[in-house]
């Protein structure tokens, strides 16, 4: 039954994660901003004093980066469990800046062993069609984009991916075999562009990231590429805007975005009452792409409340509710990372 649901949906068969990438940077989120030419870090060492009764050391950095000849600078927190041991990471795109976060129960993550770096995005460029703000205003001249040129989208993945550099410095203390990117909604759409484009990641969580992010769009339900590219066209290039009412024609689906992360690991979190988002077509996202992660390890069936299919490489949850990135969806990526 799900073989016959995905085969409706007529996706693109894969390619290579080279062609994939290719064809989803030129024709949907642009190229990434290039590498910066220098980073250096300024950092605030126990911003929070005690944080968490002293379980966790709480640091505020600031990103110095040259780039274009001109320089461009973020802030982001730092959290890091005091025991001994080298700790799984998570590189958390937020939408707020607080440590915690109704998103990011950061004793929470502490207590199971975990690190935690997270930014604001928009402390990167702000979410709306300004292209001549922080970092956009760097790239852009006058805020003018060529057709191919990043979206907003694909400039909170470089600056995750600028967090990801930071990570590197503290090689001591945080266990590269477990760095999780992970954001919910346009920033689960983040999360997953920057595991795709950057190998440093070997796992990506996607929460509730719906149309353009983990669902596949032939035949969704809910938001369409017509409707995100009305309310939202600065997240994606402007090549994106072809394929409004003509989503049949594009040469890739969003089965390319989670497979140009294989071999590495993906979890797929979605909630029940999330239509907008639609469940079942994020589901099938994890069917299409399967085959680059050796296989995704299902029932056989549609998901239920409660289900998780956590065996292989790709995998997937379903929780019960609306758009929200909550406790339960945490804990079930600690426990997805924790299984592998
Ligand atoms: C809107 C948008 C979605 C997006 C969501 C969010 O609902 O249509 O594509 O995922 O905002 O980021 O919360």
């Amino acid at each position: 039954m799900v073989k016959k649901l995905l085969e409706e949906r007529n996706v693109p068969k894969l390619l290579s994660r080279h062609e994939m990438l290719n064809i989803l940077l030129e024709e949907e989120y642009g190229y990434l901003p290039p590498e910066p030419e220098k980073i250096s870090w300024k950092v605030e060492e126990n911003c929070i004093l005690n944080f968490c009764a002293g379980k966790a050391t709480a640091d505020k950095v600031t990103a110095v980066c040259g780039i274009n000849g001109k320089e461009f600078s973020f802030p982001f927190y730092v959290c890091i469990p005091t025991c001994e041991g080298k700790h799984p990471f998570f590189i958390h795109i937020n939408f707020r800046d607080c440590v915690p976060d109704r998103y990011m129960p950061t004793e929470e993550l502490i207590d199971h062993g975990f690190a935690v770096l997270s930014f604001c995005y928009e402390d990167i460029t702000k979410d709306n069609n300004d292209f001549t703000d922080g970092l956009a205003g760097v790239l852009y001249h006058n805020g003018v984009r060529r057709p191919n040129d990043a979206g907003k989208i694909a400039m909170w993945a470089w600056a995750a991916q600028r967090v990801m550099d930071y990570a590197q410095t503290l090689d001591t203390v945080l266990d590269f075999q477990r760095s999780v990117v992970c954001g919910h909604s346009r920033l689960g759409k983040t999360a997953l562009l920057t595991a795709a484009t950057d190998t440093r990641f070997q796992f990506a969580y996607s929460n509730d990231s719906g149309c353009s992010g983990a669902a596949i769009t032939r035949g969704k339900q809910g938001e369409r590429v017509q409707v995100i590219c009305g309310a939202f066209p600065f997240w994606f290039c402007e090549n994106y805007k072809k394929y409004i009412g003509a989503e049949e024609k594009m040469p890739f689906d969003q089965h390319y975005l989670v497979a140009a992360i294989a071999p590495r690991k993906v979890l797929i979190g979605s909630a029940s009452e999330d239509l907008w988002a639609d469940p079942v077509s994020e589901f099938l996202c994890c069917v299409a792409s399967g085959s680059a992660f050796g296989g995704f390890v299902y029932e056989g069936r549609l998901p239920e409340i409660g289900d998780k299919f956590f065996e292989g490489n790709i995998g997937y949850h379903l929780r019960e509710g609306l758009h929200y990135f909550s406790r339960e969806d945490w804990q079930r990526l600690i426990e997805f990372v924790n299984s592998k």
